[in-house]
This record gives structure tokens, C-alpha cells and sequence, in this order.
């Protein structure tokens, strides 16, 4: 009996050991080498190769060329090989001091069939890719989202692609700082390249980022490199700027704001966001989201404030609009927030999720202010990606992914419940809204 008791003791300390165990967070690791900065000069073949949502039914297909002489031409069809659709976009290139791009070309396909497999071929020739169309639109359809916040390309980079392609997701959302070229445009090559496999098959929707700007004052002008590679449907949502556009897919209405443009009430960004808030019809999209980079809520140490002045302009419009969740990168590490509104907690307000944590060379922000605020409901300075599932007009999962070296851990989830279906009376008087967005601080930068 007496030997019974001890295993029993012996069993259950062990559990104890196990769920109260740290997790032992592995150092970063170092940049990832691609063969030629994924610029092959020897194949006339595409080289990095993207595909965006461009409006209803309709997909982007993006590629650079090393020649200047190749079709901006995409041939496509549901069964491998036999492409009866074919469709033709434009080419562009640009200069960076010494450095001189390849050929980019931009070639929207459509209208195309939801939730279908499509293969297709760049420029004339081979290889052949493919990719899936999202689930079609309406207020219950699932979708689910793969979301991903300060890439870069390191071997942690790696590890987080690697995990996200074994994920089923439909479209890809990316809070910016893409390739941590940092002025070495080369790195955006590679960067176009590393990620291929997988934005080659599913929609990857960005915005900017601090490290997306690479502007040179009086010499180059900003976001050049960003914008010549990764076009956004802004003309399809009305707005004059690829640095913030929204689209619509499944029963989800995605704002892509930025963080490194006008936002004030003055700004064009702001006036687009008033004009685009007012036509989100929450019976036919249930879930709205917004994606940008620096976040206005997080509890890390690391860029404390440099949010503040974008949330003081357009929270307000956020909270009144309902706006469910705000996904934000820039903090090298994981955090989820309660429903906030105004820096307090509240029932009406927003869920922030800082997501900044995707594997750049700069490594985790491990310093958190302590003690953990009340609104913080988790944060980890690890690697990893998330998972955003809706599975119908009211429920959604949340999943935090932590990277662990080759496995991919799920490490917080949490159901969220979209305020569109909420019997709270949610309303946010204009007065308050507009005494919020006069607080705005002038440190905004200027409209790009
Ligand atoms: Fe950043």
C-alpha cells in the first residue's frame, strides 16, 4: 500500500514538474543564404513569385525576371499543364544608387472560381506554380488566416515558413518589415526568393513597416523597393496609397493601415479610413480586422510609444467602427490584450495582438515591463506565427504558434467573438471621438 502511495506521489510530482516547467528559449540565429540573392541570372525563368487578392475574384500574380525582354504574361488553368486562360499586366524596375533591379512584372488574373486550385505559368515558360483561391464571400463562410509580423530571413524565418506551409490557411496577412534589406537591396531579392514557396500559393497581404521606408532624404525617396515588389490592391479600395488599402474575403473586412504615412485628421489615410469604415457592412462582413506595424498597445520595453500618436489619431475611429481585432508587429515578441478602448479595458473595445515575432536578425525584445499590466493577458518573447480562424459569422479561434526549433507548438488560443453579433450597446459618441483624435501628436510622419 505504503509503495502504491510513493508511485502515486512520485506520478503526480512529476506532473507538477512538467506544467510548471520554463520554456528554454533557443538564441537567434543567423541569415539564411540564398543562392545569387535569389537573382539567377543564367534562367530566364519568373524568381520571386507572388500571388495578392486584387478585388472580388480576382488574384495577383507578381515575379521579377533578370531579363527585360520577358512577356508580362501569366497562362493559367484548373488542370496542371493546360493553361486556357491567359491574361497580361506590367513591368517595372527600379534603381537604388548602384543596384539595378530585374524586371518586375504585375499580372491581375480573373474572374476566378472560389476555393480553386489554379496552375500557372510565368513569362511563356516553366516552372509551373499553382495556388488556391480563398473561400468565397459571405457573413459564415470559414476562413482562416496565417499571420505573421517582422520576417526578415533568417533561420528562424525559415522555421516560421516552414510551419505556416504545413498549415492549411487560405490568405497570409504580414504587419510589415518584410526583408531587413535595411538600404542592401540585394536582400529584398533573397527575401522575394525565401518566401516563394508559399507566397506562390496562397495570397500574402502586407503592409509597411519602419524597415520598408529606406528613404535617403533629398536623395531617394521612400518606399520604392517596397512598393515596386509588393503592389496592394489600394486602387480597388478606393485609396491613392499601397501603404494602406482594406479588402473583403469570406465574412472578414481587413483594414491594411500605415504606420509610416499621414494619419492624422488631416491626412488622406484618415479620410480614406472615415470613407472605407462607412461602406463595411457588417451583415455581409461580421469580422473586421485592421493590420499595421508599430503597435498602439503593448507592454514590452522595447519602441514604448511609438504608437501613441497614430492610436490617439485613429483609435476612436476603430472603436466606433467595432473594429474586432488590431494585429500589430514591430515588438520582436508575442502579446494578446483584453478588449481595449482609451487604454482601459472594455467590452466594446479591440483585442490587440502583437505578432512582431517572425524571425528577423535583430533577435527577441525579452525586456517586459513589470508588473504584467492588467490588460495584458499573455506575452512571450519567442519566435513563432499565428493563426486567425473564423468559423462563421459570430466565432473565431485565435492560436499562437511558438517556434521550437523544427516543431511548431501551439501556445495561446483563445475563442473571440466578433462585436458585430454583441448585444452591448457599443456606441461612441462623434464628441469624444473627435476630442480623442485632436490629441493626435504632430510626430506623425509625412503622407507618402
Ligand atoms: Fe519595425
Amino acid at each position: 500500500m505504503k509503495v502504491v502511495s510513493l508511485i502515486s506521489t512520485y506520478i503526480l510530482l512529476s506532473l507538477v514538474a512538467l506544467s510548471t516547467a520554463q520554456y528554454i528559449r533557443p538564441p537567434k540565429r543567423g541569415r539564411i543564404s540564398i543562392p545569387s540573392f535569389g537573382r539567377d541570372s543564367s534562367t530566364p525563368a519568373a524568381q520571386q513569385v507572388h500571388v495578392t487578392l486584387a478585388g472580388p475574384n480576382r488574384m495577383k500574380v507578381s515575379w521579377m525576371t533578370m531579363s527585360f525582354n520577358s512577356p508580362s504574361t501569366v497562362e493559367y488553368g484548373v488542370a496542371s499543364g493546360v493553361y486556357d486562360s491567359a491574361a497580361t499586366g506590367v513591368a517595372t524596375s527600379y534603381t537604388y544608387f548602384l543596384y539595378k533591379s530585374g524586371e518586375f512584372h504585375h499580372v491581375i488574373l480573373g474572374p476566378l472560381n472560389d476555393n480553386t486550385t489554379y496552375y500557372y505559368r510565368c513569362g511563356g515558360i516553366g516552372p509551373e506554380f499553382s495556388f488556391k483561391t480563398p473561400p468565397p464571400a459571405g457573413p459564415h463562410v470559414p476562413i482562416t488566416f496565417a499571420v505573421v509580423g517582422d520576417l526578415g530571413q533568417t533561420e528562424w524565418t525559415q522555421s516560421t515558413i516552414d510551419h505556416i506551409q504545413k498549415m492549411d490557411h487560405d490568405v497570409l496577412l504580414n504587419a510589415g518589415d518584410l526583408s531587413y534589406a535595411d538600404f542592401y537591396e540585394p536582400l529584398w531579392d533573397s527575401f522575394g526568393q525565401l518566401v516563394q514557396p508559399i507566397a506562390s500559393k496562397r495570397p500574402w497581404m502586407v503592409t509597411q513597416g519602419n524597415h520598408d521606408v529606406e528613404e535617403i532624404t533629398f536623395i531617394i525617396g521612400p518606399f520604392i523597393s517596397y512598393n515596386t515588389r509588393w503592389p496592394m490592391p489600394y486602387n480597388e479600395s478606393s485609396s491613392t496609397s499601397n501603404l494602406y488599402y482594406s479588402f473583403e474575403v469570406a465574412g472578414v473586412h481587413v483594414l491594411m493601415l500605415g504606420s509610416y504615412t499621414g494619419y492624422s485628421q488631416s491626412s488622406p489615410q484618415y479620410s480614406w479610413l472615415q470613407a472605407d469604415l462607412a461602406k463595411v457592412n457588417r451583415t455581409l462582413t461580421p469580422w473586421l480586422v485592421a493590420v499595421l506595424h508599430a503597435p498602439w498597445y503593448n507592454s514590452n520595453t522595447a519602441h514604448q510609444g511609438e504608437g501613441d500618436a497614430m492610436m490617439a489619431a485613429m483609435e476612436p475611429l476603430l472603436r466606433q467602427a467595432q473594429v474586432d481585432i488590431v494585429f500589430a508587429g514591430h515588438i520582436h515578441a508575442y502579446e494578446r490584450t483584453t478588449r481595449l478602448y482609451l487604454k482601459n479595458p472594455d467590452p466594446c473595445g479591440i483585442v490587440y495582438i502583437n505578432i512582431g515575432d517572425g524571425g528577423n536578425r535583430e533577435g527577441l525584445a525579452t525586456e517586459y515591463i513589470n508588473p504584467q499590466p492588467v490588460w495584458s493577458l499573455f506575452r512571450e518573447a519567442s519566435f513563432g506565427h499565428g493563426e486567425f480562424g473564423v468559423l462563421n459569422g459570430t466565432h473565431a479561434y485565435w492560436t499562437w504558434h511558438r517556434n521550437e526549433d523544427t516543431e511548431s507548438v501551439s501556445s495561446d488560443t483563445v475563442w473571440i467573438t466578433s462585436l458585430s453579433s454583441s448585444t452591448l450597446n457599443c456606441s461612441v459618441s462623434s464628441s469624444s471621438r473627435i476630442a480623442a483624435a485632436a490629441a493626435a501628436s504632430s510626430k506623425e510622419p509625412r503622407d507618402l
